[in-house]
């Protein structure tokens, strides 16, 4: 009876021993095959992060660690917008920090309108390859830059001490003056190109006038105006009331079948920097 017993509880322990370290060896599989994976994904992130930045041309010593790499999510985010131009992402990354109450499309508009720089300080020349769609403005300087086509708006077109346009220009200014014409409307350039010179003692004058922060917000400082470019002309009257007149209200609804914008709306002086200029 002895001998049996011992047997039969022999039999027990292995088969006891067995089931643990069966039930051991699931364990570790488990764990090795989830740290596999734990591993294989983070250098996944990690690989995504770098192939982001190297996409974007920005250099991984730039930053101080992996954690400044731009975040992935944010950086695809940003892409599907269609303001997104991809030199700036590093700029739309700082300046999403610096302002979370904004959604991305603010992001983007915001820093392709240079509002994470310094007005008049953070200056380029402007590209003036772009002919007719040239940008200028307080961050693209013109110097000292004479248009080489300028020509004279006709009678009945200009009344004016500065008629004159860049030639694309005053000839589509003449075709939307004729088609406002035959709907009973006028519009008259009553200012157009200005020279570096002219803008300098525009400026000066107002500045003197109304101190140069004030003048800062509806004359442009010499080389940056638009007039200067010979782009831009004033129509009608430099009065704000312009914008009630049926002259304005055509324009709004055909100037741009003529390539011509309003360049300084009324809301987005702080965008422009100008202050609402129905006319321009
Ligand atoms: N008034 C516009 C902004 C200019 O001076 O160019
Ligand atoms: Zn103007």
């Amino acid at each position: 009876m002895g001998w049996y017993n011992m047997d039969v509880m022999l039999k027990q322990d292995k088969g006891l021993k067995f089931r643990r370290n069966r039930v051991f060896a699931v364990i570790l599989l488990v764990v090795i095959i989830f740290g596999v994976g734990f591993l294989f994904w983070s250098w996944q992130g990690q690989k995504e992060r770098l192939d982001v930045a190297q996409e974007e041309g920005i250099e991984e010593e730039d930053f101080g660690n992996t954690a400044d790499l731009p975040d992935v999510r944010e950086t695809e985010e940003l892409e599907q917008e269609c303001y997104f131009i991809g030199r700036n992402l590093e700029r739309y990354l700082a300046y999403m920090k610096n302002n979370p109450e904004l959604s991305m499309s603010e992001v983007v508009r915001n820093v392709n309108s240079n509002l994470d720089r310094t007005r008049y300080v953070d200056v380029k020349d402007a590209d003036l390859s772009y002919g007719v769609l040239a940008m200028v403005n307080k961050f693209n300087y013109l110097g000292g830059y004479e248009p080489d086509d300028l020509v004279r708006l006709g009678e009945g077109y200009s009344n004016s001490t500065a008629p004159m346009l860049r030639r694309e220009v005053a000839e589509a200014f003449v075709k939307m003056a004729d088609a406002a014409r035959s709907e009973g409307l006028v519009l008259m350039n009553i200012s157009g190109y200005r020279s570096y010179s002219l803008q300098e003692w525009l400026y000066n004058n107002y500045a003197a006038q109304d101190g140069y922060e004030l003048a800062d917000t509806y004359s442009s400082r010499p080389g940056y105006s638009e007039h200067q470019a010979g782009l831009a002309t004033d129509i009608n009257s430099v009065e704000v009331s312009f914008a009630n007149t049926a002259e304005f209200r055509w324009l709004q609804a055909h100037a741009a079948e003529y390539g011509f914008i309003l360049r300084y709306p009324d809301g987005l002086e702080y965008i422009t920097g100008f202050s609402y200029e129905p006319w321009h």
